[in-house]
């Protein structure tokens, strides 16, 4: 394999699925690696990541845009800047506007915690709790227009315990989400790197 898929990896948080993709990027055999990560908040344990790992790093805060559409339009330029096959939704706390999904085709993924579609949106793992759930899990989708709805990819059921707090369950479907997002990144990458158009130019 000559060429790889590069990754645009967006976040908010804690970013252990950002470390869990990198960490898999290591292998020669992974078939994608990480052009940028892009993070909208500022104290983002993420963005200490990204300059402790020396990967480029753009903190893309929302509040300097007077719209969305302003802040996706800036995205789009990024994303252009850095020639991104792929872009990686891994706890971003900000839902897509049209215009990327259009540009980007089956081009973003979104992990979720939660088997979609129960309980998109915010306080999946809560909703599977309050709910009396017996199990709960972890989906990889497509992104589409709406909340967390795109295209089931792949999902993991976690049984939920008697004992279980918000916390525990949450821990225990995020051990699955660091090993089912990079299988999952591999697979679309193998295929997007088996496409035509792919093999003759960069996408993006
Ligand atoms: C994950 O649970 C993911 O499913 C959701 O946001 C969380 C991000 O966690 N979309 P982390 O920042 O990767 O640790």
């Amino acid at each position: 394999m000559h060429k790889k898929i590069k990754l645009a990896l967006l976040a908010s948080g804690k970013g252990s699925n950002v470390r869990a993709i990198v960490e898999a990027a290591k292998d020669p055999q992974f078939p994608a690696y990480p052009g940028v990560i892009i993070c909208d908040q500022k104290s983002a344990p993420v963005l200490a990541f990204a300059k402790e790992k020396e990967i480029p790093y753009v903190f893309l805060p929302g509040q300097h845009f007077a719209t969305k559409l302003e802040y996706d339009q800036m995205l789009l330029t990024l994303l252009k800047q850095y020639q991104i096959d792929l872009i990686i939704l891994a706890g971003f706390m900000r839902i897509l506007s049209p215009l990327l999904i259009e540009i980007f085709p089956k081009r973003i993924l979104n992990i979720h915690p939660s088997l979609l579609p129960k309980y998109p949106g915010l306080n999946a793992v809560g909703k599977a709790l309050q709910a009396k759930d017996k199990e709960s899990g972890c989906t990889v989708h497509y992104v589409d227009s709406g909340v967390d709805t795109g295209p089931v990819l792949e999902q993991v059921h976690v049984p939920i315990l008697k004992e279980d707090t918000l916390e525990t369950l949450h821990a225990r479907i995020q051990v699955q989400e660091h090993l089912l997002y990079p299988k999952v990144i591999r697979k679309i990458c193998e295929k997007l790197l088996a496409m035509p158009e792919t093999k003759s130019k960069s996408m993006g």
